[in-house]
């Protein structure tokens, strides 16, 4: 049944080959006084093992090949309160780990895990204090080094391997990416179905979350952006309380996760449902952008190469509505594009909405290869300045759609939600 992370742990184990890789979940976040936030897994440990109970560390081998997780044990008076956990007896069995023990024998067991293993492998410096009990267990070794004791002489980072493993998706995570994709992208479509002037902002991110949530994807794989009017010029806008607007255009931007992985679409529209000529103009841009975008996403391809074909087709746009004046590659050489498109055409998207992933890898843009997952992302921000025409200010329109490389091109899985005109305006008139 967890055959995916088996496999993934056999797969790391090879890349450390006699060494030992140690990985701990997230730690649990206090929102107010007794409160905690929605517990989230880690994303590397919840990669290896699937297992999202807080409070737990994978133990990797590689000198026996063997994988240990150590838990919380059961506890029924506890769980009567908490609910489920799984216990090391039944998580092993759940899991498919080698073995499972109690949380309570990590101080007891990991320093005889690490004697004679040559090199250690953790999340070096990214949780400080995980960093301490390592250093904790590595003392107990040295302290008895006199004993004959061999403590690891060489320590690697095991989130730089898993980072580059996670890059290339495989079929499980390819299956669960396209489910909070279609999720995502109904979330997106009732949000069209009940935007009116008058409404609030708020509101259709309660319908975000009706959809989302109804098809059992509890969390958002982000904060999500609904913005009216001027406020989708503000890209990270949150505050999602301003009334809709009759004439003003909508940007939402938002994401379930399910099953611990990210979706993530923007849609521009207008709050009436139909397209002003201003508006049209600037969307038909945006979306021959994205359009050419995604046509230059396919194996072999620069990861540079689909945004520059973005910024090529904006920058025609913005001389085209005389927001810019010059030339295509004058304003591309000058950055004067920026005042209206200040963001990168997208990320890799998988477990974190803004995957793991080195966009170069050895000084030159990483090429796209099949089982890659990205978003593609451009858009337009038209604050009010001098110079710039009056019937375009306020308009900031961006379409985002999450795209998997395939062996001829790529696949868009997000599509459901519509972004053509037409498409657009007839769902908002009830069709
Ligand atoms: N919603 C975050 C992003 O689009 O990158
Ligand atoms: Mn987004
Ligand atoms: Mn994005």
């Amino acid at each position: 049944m967890h055959q995916p992370h088996a496999e993934r742990r056999r797969r790391l184990m090879a890349d450390i080959g006699d060494g030992v890789a140690l990985l701990a979940t997230a730690p649990e976040a206090v929102r107010n006084a007794d409160n905690h936030y929605p517990f989230r897994a880690d994303s590397h440990f919840l990669y290896l093992t699937g297992f999202s109970e807080p409070e737990a560390v994978l133990l990797l081998d590689g000198r026996s090949g063997k994988s240990t997780l150590f838990c919380r044990d059961k506890n029924p008076d506890l769980e009567i309160w908490e609910g489920f956990r799984y216990g090391p007896a039944a998580a092993v069995e759940a899991f498919g780990f080698d073995e499972a023990r109690s949380l309570s024998e990590l101080d007891e067991r990991l320093p005889e895990a690490l004697s004679g293993c040559h090199q250690l492998w953790w999340p070096l410096g990214r949780d400080a204090a995980f960093d301490r009990r390592v250093h904790g267990w590595l003392d107990q070794v040295r302290q008895r080094f006199r004993s004959g004791e061999q403590p690891p002489a060489r320590f690697g980072d095991v989130a730089a391997l898993l980072d580059e493993m996670r890059v290339i998706k495989d079929a499980s995570e390819v299956a669960l990416l396209r489910e909070a994709g279609r999720i995502s992208a109904e979330g997106h479509i009732q949000a069209m179905r009940a935007a009116r002037p008058g409404g609030f902002e708020y509101q259709l991110e309660a319908e975000l979350l009706h959809a989302f949530v109804r098809n059992g994807a509890r969390q958002l794989a982000y904060e999500s952006i609904v913005a009216s009017g001027a406020n989708a010029c503000t890209l990270h806008y949150s505050a999602n309380n301003a009334r809709l607007a009759d004439g003003e255009m909508l940007l939402i931007d938002a994401g379930c996760e399910w099953q611990g992985y990210a979706g993530d679409i923007t849609r521009s529209f207008p709050v009436n449902g139909k397209f002003s000529a201003a508006q049209r103009d600037v969307y038909e841009i945006v979306l021959a952008a994205q359009l050419a975008a995604i046509a230059a996403v396919r194996p072999g391809a620069g990861w540079n190469e689909p945004g520059d074909a973005a910024l090529k087709a904006l920058a025609q746009g913005m001389l085209d509505l005389g927001l810019l004046t010059g030339s295509v590659d004058g304003v591309i050489e000058s950055g004067g594009y920026r005042q209206f498109y200040m963001h990168g055409i997208g990320h890799m998207i998988g477990l974190d909405v803004h995957d793991v992933g080195q966009r170069k890898v050895d000084g030159q843009w990483r090429r796209y290869q099949p089982g890659m997952c990205a978003t593609i992302e451009p858009g337009l921000y038209i604050r009010p300045a001098a110079g710039v025409p009056e019937a375009l200010w306020n308009i900031g329109i961006r379409i985002e759609d999450d795209v998997l490389v395939t062996h001829n091109g790529c696949e868009v899985y997000t599509a459901a939600a519509p972004k053509t005109v037409d498409d657009i305006e007839a769902l908002m008139r009830g069709e």
